[in-house]
């Protein structure tokens, strides 16, 4: 069915196509897909890349699954223009998912703050942003150390980042990706705090970095934003029980036993966080004029996520890779919700350009109260 819409509208703009090449109405543009530049239909409705051996129609093939961060740029030109005013933090932004997301965002002409907490990884990222987006010298992309797994580096981060932008007198920030992510597949590591590196990284350390960033976010209102990269992943490591039990959570997700470590619940449950979490930051701030959203990349996406296990590092980039989604389509709902408009956010979950609903667990709205009261406690010696 999909594929005969497909079919249907590519033969419809190939036809198109021939009748805007008579009409000299070809055009040079980007290809979406990242190849070299490649002629164009335009005529403000259809545009097909026909400089290709496989022409392919470009717009406006329905956001979905499998599309490209420049189909989502393309279809929210709104967001894309207001992003040409304004800066953008994105975590994580020196490899996978974070750096194609940045490129996306310093694309369409957003400031992009790079916040990674090794600056060698993040030069070396910036260099390909600029170089393979064409941006060069234009592209206004800056690296800036954040290490999410240590309080003291995200308090530095928020002063260098107030002071910096002041000084330099940047745009508004109006958007935070909370991206960076791990999977402590090597076993059970602790921060300078004592805490479960997964849940200090992929939860706490966000939630200090946006309560740090508030005032900052709110001089964006009513359209500052908040957008956590979370996981289908929350879908089933914690039981109801636990996430209203302190006692359970300090035992099995904040300070857990050696022998009690499985990654992958580690993982699970700091996404359930993150949801939790961006469900309540929303109710909490929407009324400020910061909102907020959670969404799902896609599944084994070859990133480097797997890199503390060689099998899991081999699975996702030799073999999986041929069945899931490139990099940069698992960048695509990311991208989306920086661009859809701000109210349509409401706290929602999304996966695949499109909302989605997220666990009964996350959607509970006690246990996002209670997830939000207890990450308040954990934080208290820093806020
Ligand atoms: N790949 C998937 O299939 C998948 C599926 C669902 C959800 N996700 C989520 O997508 C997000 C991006 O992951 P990815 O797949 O792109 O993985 P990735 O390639 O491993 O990228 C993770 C990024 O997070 C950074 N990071 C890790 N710890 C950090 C810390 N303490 N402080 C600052 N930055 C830190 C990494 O920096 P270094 O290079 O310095 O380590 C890297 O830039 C994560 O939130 C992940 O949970 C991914």
């Amino acid at each position: 069915m999909v594929k005969a819409k497909e079919a249907n509208l590519r033969s419809r703009m190939e036809r198109d196509a021939t009748d805007c090449a008579a009409a000299k109405m070809l055009k040079r543009e980007p290809c979406h897909n990242g190849d070299d530049d490649c002629a164009v239909c335009n005529d403000g409705a259809a545009v097909l890349h026909v400089g290709h051996s496989h022409a392919h129609a470009s717009t406006p093939p329905p956001l979905g699954k499998w599309s490209y961060t420049a189909d989502v740029a393309r279809a929210f030109p709104q967001g894309a223009e207001e992003l040409k005013r304004a800066t953008v933090i994105v975590t994580g932004a020196n490899g996978g998912i974070g750096r194609e997301t940045a490129k996306a965002l310093a694309t369409i002409g957003a400031r992009v703050v790079l916040a990674c907490r090794n600056l060698a990884k993040a030069g070396v990222a910036k260099t390909y942003i600029l170089n393979s987006s064409k941006l060069g010298e234009s592209g206004r992309v800056v690296c800036m150390e954040l290490d999410l797994a240590s309080p003291q580096s995200i308090k530095a981060f928020v002063a260098r980042f107030t002071k910096q932008s002041q000084e330099e007198r940047w745009d508004p920030l109006s958007t935070l990706v909370c991206n960076a992510g791990i999977t402590a597949l090597g076993g059970l590591r602790v921060n300078e705090e004592g805490t479960e590196s997964t849940f200090a990284t992929n939860h706490l350390g966000h939630c200090l970095l946006v309560k740090l960033l508030l005032p900052v976010l709110k001089q964006y209102a009513p359209l500052a934003r908040v957008v956590v990269v979370g996981s289908n992943s929350h879908f089933g490591p914690l039981a109801t029980k636990d996430m209203l039990n302190k006692e359970a959570i300090m035992t099995k997700v904040v300070r857990p036993e050696k022998r009690d470590f499985s990654p992958m619940k580690a993982y699970g449950s700091s996404k359930l966080f993150n949801t939790l979490f961006a469900c309540a930051l929303h109710r909490q701030y929407a009324s400020d004029g910061v909102v907020a959203c959670s969404l799902h990349p896609g599944s084994m996406i070859a990133s480097d996520i797997g890199r503390e296990s060689w099998i899991a590092n081999f699975y996702l980039k030799y073999i999986n890779s041929w069945f899931a989604k490139s990099v940069d389509q698992g960048a695509s709902t990311t991208v989306m919700c920086c661009l859809m408009p701000a109210s349509e956010l409401k706290g929602q979950y999304f996966n695949d350009c499109a909302v989605f609903a997220p666990s009964p667990l996350a959607q509970d709205e006690n246990v996002q109260s209670f997830a939000w009261a207890l990450t308040d406690e954990l934080l208290r010696a820093h806020l």
